[in-house]
């Protein structure tokens, strides 16, 4: 039997990138992200900031995303976007262009979790292989550090989370102590490669069950990194790459200790990571490593780990096939449970 293809256009401004992606079902045609430079000399998003430049980015991303797919407006079958976690201005403008084209076009509108998209890019048609259900997705970005039990691409459910920073936010703002620009996650990943990961023992901080907290951890390394420098100015200079080595070595044991305990506790051994921080290169080798323990692990393909709109609108694919769509009420939602 031939079934209909779907058309998805899908839209992702949460935080400081505008997206948009067209999905002919889980097929990705297009896939484009336009970032925010103006926020490198503040050191971290301006919400204000990044609300303008959605505004300025948004009608020209679409049309890109168009074009790149090669289809019209008129082929589209529904209108996928991002309602929450993240910035309200931010997600504001992706929310209230979503529901305009909807209407416009008269076709459904499908809201989607942010943090969903990064557990679903896994199912974005690459030829590759996808988690069979139920596994566990640990969910890491500049805003979540979550392991979240998944058994149907709509029944996800959090089995623990951070109580305080999250642990793109621990790279990041180490990195700032450093004198790295912001995002700080991607050049400790690349100094980490030439360092001793064991120099500069920082300490584990304590959370209960499957949670964790990275709070302790920022204010170690600013007390070390003060701490040295007071017997050396050129401290952070002269050791750079094993301090940077030293902090991703500690975070990856911290992320996966209770990962371990998540695998022992529901007996799931297949791992999946997602969100921005599972582009760090340690990290998906010391996944990667567990294989050898039994467990199935999956790494998202490196274009689908930072935000993108492709993950939003392969969650809204499967939404819309099975008729979950939202009203034109619809609204933002800025701290949205998963
Ligand atoms: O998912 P994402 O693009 O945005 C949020 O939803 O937060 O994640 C951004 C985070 C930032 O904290 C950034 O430093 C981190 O992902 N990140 C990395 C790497 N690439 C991005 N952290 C460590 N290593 C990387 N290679
Ligand atoms: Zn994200």
């Amino acid at each position: 039997m031939q079934t209909k293809n779907s058309y998805i256009l899908a839209i992702e401004s949460s935080c400081d990138d505008t997206a948009c992606a067209i999905l002919k079902n889980d097929h990705v045609l297009s896939n484009i992200v336009a970032g925010q430079e103006i926020h490198l000399q503040y050191g971290g998003v301006v919400p204000e900031l990044a609300s303008r430049a959605h505004q300025s980015h948004i009608v020209p991303v679409v049309d890109q995303a168009l074009k790149k797919a090669g289809i019209t407006k008129e082929d589209l079958s529904a209108i996928a976007f991002t309602r929450g976690p993240g910035l309200m201005g931010s997600l504001l403008v992706g929310t209230s262009f979503a529901k305009s084209l909807a209407m416009a076009l008269e076709i459904p509108l499908i809201d989607v979790h942010h943090m969903q998209g990064h557990i679903l890019a896994h199912f974005i048609d690459n030829g590759q292989e996808k988690p069979i259900f139920p596994f566990l997705a640990v969910t890491i970005s500049g805003g979540h550090t979550q392991i979240v039990k998944v058994t149907d691409y709509h029944k996800m459910e959090v089995i623990g989370t951070t109580q305080d920073d999250a642990i793109g936010e621990a790279f990041d703002k180490s990195g700032k102590m450093l004198g790295l620009g912001y995002p700080a996650g991607p050049q400790i990943d690349q100094l980490a490669k030439e360092g001793d990961p064991k120099k500069f023992p920082f300490p584990i901080p304590k959370a209960p069950d499957l949670n964790y907290s990275f709070s302790g951890f920022k204010t170690a390394v600013l007390y070390f990194i003060q701490r040295e420098e007071n017997n050396n100015p050129d401290f952070i200079k002269e050791n750079l790459l094993d301090i940077c080595a030293s902090i991703q070595y500690t975070l990856i044991k911290i992320l996966f200790q209770k990962v371990e305990k998540a695998v022992q506790q529901t007996g799931i051994k297949t791992v999946a990571i997602g969100g921005g921080v599972s582009a760090n290169s340690g990290i998906r080798a010391k996944l990667r490593s567990y294989e050898k323990k039994g467990w199935n692990t999956f790494i998202p393909p490196f274009e689908y780990t930072t935000d993108n709109a492709a993950m939003i609108g392969i969650s809204g694919y499967y939404k819309f096939l099975d008729g979950y769509t939202a009203g034109m009420e619809t609204t933002a939602s800025p701290r949205i449970q998963l």
